[in-house]
């Protein structure tokens, strides 16, 4: 099929792909989302045709507002609204009980289903026009860095969705947070926009799953199925390298190859002579490279490296994200520059 290239004047004819059981590539304040009818299975399981996705990994339901809430969840904990008027549009996600009228191909079966709205003034006004909820999953080929741009998505989905509206780069950079409000206490089942500290603000304690910080063990299920999977990883095998900033970059510098590509702080871009550098932001500037990681990794893809090193900032407010994602694209293969002489 030809990928139709619409504007942000495409609203209408945005809705109607929805509507029409089509795949519309949707831009929101995070990344990229590959959309369908969240409430027709047909258009749902051409989702996961496209990015040749896992069956057992469930979508996110996208609604223009918290109104729609109830329409397709039961159950909903004070909570759910103390967040909703909180961070509503925006980059959160909360896990609740879900009404039979939300599909299988949704939830990959669960009795919970993901709820978002999003901040992008585009894809809200799409999400009103067509009046239903869009299942959407981060608009890459799953394994592979989730886009922030058209042009990243269009890369791994041309020719596979019926269109995408470019509504600019993403202003947030990495996928929303998700909290799972079935839980007691509730659960961080991923770092994202709204940080740990955020949500502790409104729900008080909240449980971090282990799939945030680790490898999952043999046997072990993270509550995100989606996390158990390796993930936003380029071709070439990456190390995060943590700690101290200079060190962290000394640590790369002594360990360097020619055919290194590194992804570093600004400061420390002209410290690895003849290597494929991306830089993600000033050191300190979290929220700056959870804008740029996902860039960073995927432009590696066009250049020969075959090995890649990470500077990765502290995992405290949005630096958790990003530690997260690249610590993922690493299959958690971690080095700690504080601690290695
Ligand atoms: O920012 C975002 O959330 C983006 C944009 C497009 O909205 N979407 C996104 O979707 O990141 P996706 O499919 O790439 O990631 C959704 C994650 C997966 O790890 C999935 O396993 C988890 O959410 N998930 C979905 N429904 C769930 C549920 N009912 N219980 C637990 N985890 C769930
Ligand atoms: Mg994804």
């Amino acid at each position: 099929m030809k990928t139709r290239q619409l504007t942000p004047e495409d609203v209408p004819a945005a809705a109607a792909v929805l509507r029409s059981g089509g795949l519309l590539g949707i831009p929101t304040e995070t990344v990229y989302g590959l959309g369908a009818n969240g409430l027709d299975p047909a258009a749902v399981a051409a989702i996961f045709r496209a990015k040749g996705r896992p069956q057992d990994n469930p979508l996110i339901l996208h609604i223009p507002c918290a109104d729609w809430l109830e329409q397709y969840c039961v159950q909903v904990p004070p909570s759910a609204y103390a967040l909703a008027e909180r961070f509503w549009p925006g980059p959160l996600t909360m896990v609740l009980r879900r009404r039979a009228i939300v599909p299988d191909a949704v939830t990959a079966g669960l009795d919970t289903v993901g709820m978002r709205c999003p901040a992008h003034p585009v894809c809200r006004a799409i999400l009103s026009a067509a009046g239903v909820p869009a299942a959407a999953p981060s608009g890459n080929t799953s394994g592979r860095p989730s886009p922030t741009t058209a042009a990243h998505m269009l890369e791994d989905m041309e020719g596979k969705i019926d269109a995408i509206v470019d509504g600019g780069p993403c202003q947030v950079g990495v996928e929303s947070t998700i909290v799972d409000l079935t839980a007691a206490p509730p659960r961080l089942l991923r770092p994202g926009g709204v940080t740990l500290e955020q949500l502790q603000q409104v729900l008080g304690p909240v449980a971090v799953d282990p799939a945030v910080l680790r490898l999952m063990r043999a046997g072990e299920q993270p509550k995100a199925p989606g996390m158990k999977y390796r993930h936003y990883a380029p071709k070439a095998p990456v190390t995060v390298v943590r700690g101290e900033p200079g060190r962290s970059a000394a640590y790369i510098a002594a360990h360097l190859t020619a055919d290194s590509g590194v992804i570093c702080f600004d400061e420390y871009r002209d410290r690895f002579p003849g290597c494929n550098v991306e830089a993600i932001g000033p050191a300190g500037e979290a929220a700056e490279h959870a804008r740029r990681v996902f860039d960073a990794l995927r432009a590696f893809d066009r250049t020969p490296v075959t090995r890649i090193w990470a500077q990765c900032p502290p995992v405290e407010g949005i630096g958790l994200a990003v530690s997260n994602r690249l610590n993922k694209a690493a299959g958690f293969h971690i080095v700690d520059a504080d601690l290695e002489e």
